[in-house]
């Protein structure tokens, strides 16, 4: 490959195995010639994908503010530009690609380094073609490789090459790493990185590794430094929180770390993400012992019909789930359940869809995130010959939605006439003239009241329902 340096290239087959998990507590170092470089320069980030993704952006953004560089508010000012990628779904992928290629108008006028980073640099055929055909991308660097920043950086600026980075059997969890939090009242707090599950649709295992529980004590500290600081809110980061603690050497599980956290009295927390095959019991009767856990369950179902699950490789059934949420509404009768459901997926009979529309009637989802199957290559369901047209899979997704909204709506009445705490998040960003905030069981509320509330908790009655969001007025 002329005028670039390849370290590594990604591996699907390499990002299976499993390593040891190895934790890293030392801190990056910074060159002088880089201080140097990166004086008066500033950086913008572009971020797709979950939440994880979000939080390796504020990881990124503190690596590149203790180089030296400052935040510009736009893209045609700054000197380096991230990308971090998301690569669960195609359209995702395109979106990405098209950003991409809008970056060569840019690349053309003045000197800058464009990095390309985050999960679609996991995989194989997406670096061939970023190598190949985008030749104003100066770095790619792996999701493992994220404290290599500055070096490979130094490395291109010396170089003048295009440095390509992308490890990916990793088992490091890094506990030093710089970040810069997008919020100063709310707050990611990873406490597992990768997934082990591989259902057989998902890239996420690929791209994120195999699952590291972080050591219980680094994330308790992390959350008491965050209490310290004044935040409001912490959210649990995994890719399946329910199975924490199970690699680690002196067993761990999530109920207790639930249970520890929530001692802390932070006002607010909640997790994400669940899995119903590791999800245990325990979890709910944690969420019902206190107060600042908040009233929210996020379990993704995928589909309704046990013969999908099991081609999903999701390793339970449509009655386990329905246990679970039979048990959860029971002990909290107020929680709000949220999920992700996927339609489409290789061959899925019309009766299958209708397995899953009658769960999903069964347990009457506050929100939901559907999707259309996206085949992933390397993954097993990829291989799987499919008979379904695209357009039988349209309809079932509107037809999907359409219930969703209603029931959403249903249970959004039930709201009105309420009031409820509400975190402030800012100005809302359909009416200029409103706030706009999360109540407890995370459903979006739109309100009128002064700027000065944003970052605080105040009480809010509901007064309207929409389908996904509400209306309300501040409680004096
Ligand atoms: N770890 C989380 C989130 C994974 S990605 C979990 O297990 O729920 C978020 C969602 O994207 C998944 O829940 C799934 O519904 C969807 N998804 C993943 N791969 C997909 C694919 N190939 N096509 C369509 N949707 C997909
Ligand atoms: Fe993907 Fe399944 Fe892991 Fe979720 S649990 S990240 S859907 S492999
Ligand atoms: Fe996307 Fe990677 Fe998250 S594929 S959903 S950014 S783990």
């Amino acid at each position: 490959m002329p005028n670039a340096i390849i370290h590594h290239c990604p591996s699907l087959k390499l990002a299976r195995e499993r390593k040891e998990t190895i934790t890293d507590y030392s801190s990056i170092k910074i060159s002088s010639f880089l201080s140097k470089y990166a004086k008066g320069k500033k950086y913008y980030i572009y971020t797709h994908g979950c939440q994880a993704n979000y939080r390796d952006s504020e990881i990124f953004k503190g690596i590149l503010e203790e180089v030296g560089f400052k935040p510009s508010i736009d893209i045609d000012h700054a000197n380096i530009i991230l990308i971090n990628t998301c690569a669960v779904r195609e359209n995702a992928e395109n979106k990405v690609l098209g950003e991409i290629g809008n970056l060569k108008r840019l690349k053309n006028k003045k000197d800058i380094t464009i990095i390309i980073a985050g999960c679609m640099a996991m995989e194989e055929v997406m670096v061939n073609e970023l190598i190949k055909t985008f030749h104003h991308v100066d770095i790619i660097l792996g999701t493992h490789d994220i404290a290599k920043l500055p070096d490979l950086l130094e490395e291109h600026l010396k170089k003048d090459k295009r440095v390509i980075e992308v490890n990916s059997g990793s088992g490091y969890i890094h506990e030093r790493l710089p970040s810069v939090r997008d919020s100063i009242f709310k707050a990611f707090v990873n406490i597992a990185y990768g997934c082990d599950k591989f259902c057989t649709y998902c890239i996420v295992p690929y791209t994120r590794g195999r699952e590291r529980s972080r050591d219980p004590k680094d994330i308790i500290k992390e959350c008491k430094d965050l209490v310290k600081q004044g935040y409001l809110e912490i959210t649990l980061l995994g890719q399946n929180v329910d199975s924490y603690g199970k690699d680690l050497k002196k067993k761990y599980s999530f109920a207790k770390l639930l249970d520890e956290v929530a001692k802390l009295k932070i006002p607010r927390i909640s997790f994400l993400t669940s899995h119903p095959y590791d999800f245990s019991l325990e979890i709910i009767d944690v969420m019902k012992k206190h107060k600042n856990i908040q009233p929210y369950l996020h379990l993704p179902l995928q589909s309704g019909d046990d013969k999908i699950l099991k081609l999903m490789g999701r390793k339970y059934d449509s009655k386990k789930y329905l246990s679970i949420i039979k048990y959860a509404k029971r002990v909290m009768p107020n929680l709000s359940i949220s999920t992700d459901i996927i339609v489409g997926f290789p061959n899925e009979k019309d009766s299958q869809f209708k397995n899953t529309l009658k769960l999903v009637k069964a347990v009457k989802y506050d929100s939901a995130f559907t999707f259309i199957y996206s085949p992933r290559s390397g993954t097993p369901a990829a291989k799987m010959k499919d008979n379904i047209s695209y357009q039988t899979k349209v309809q079932r997704f509107k037809k999907l939605n359409e219930i969703l909204k209603q029931q959403m709506s249903e249970n959004n009445k039930k709201l009105l006439n309420h009031a409820f705490s509400v975190l402030v998040d800012g100005v809302s960003k359909t009416d200029k003239t409103m706030l706009t905030g999360r109540l407890p069981n995370n459903k979006i509320v739109n309100f009128k009241g002064n700027k000065n509330l944003i970052g605080k908790i105040v009480k809010v009655k509901i007064n309207e329902e929409h389908i996904y969001f509400l209306m309300g007025s501040l409680e004096k």
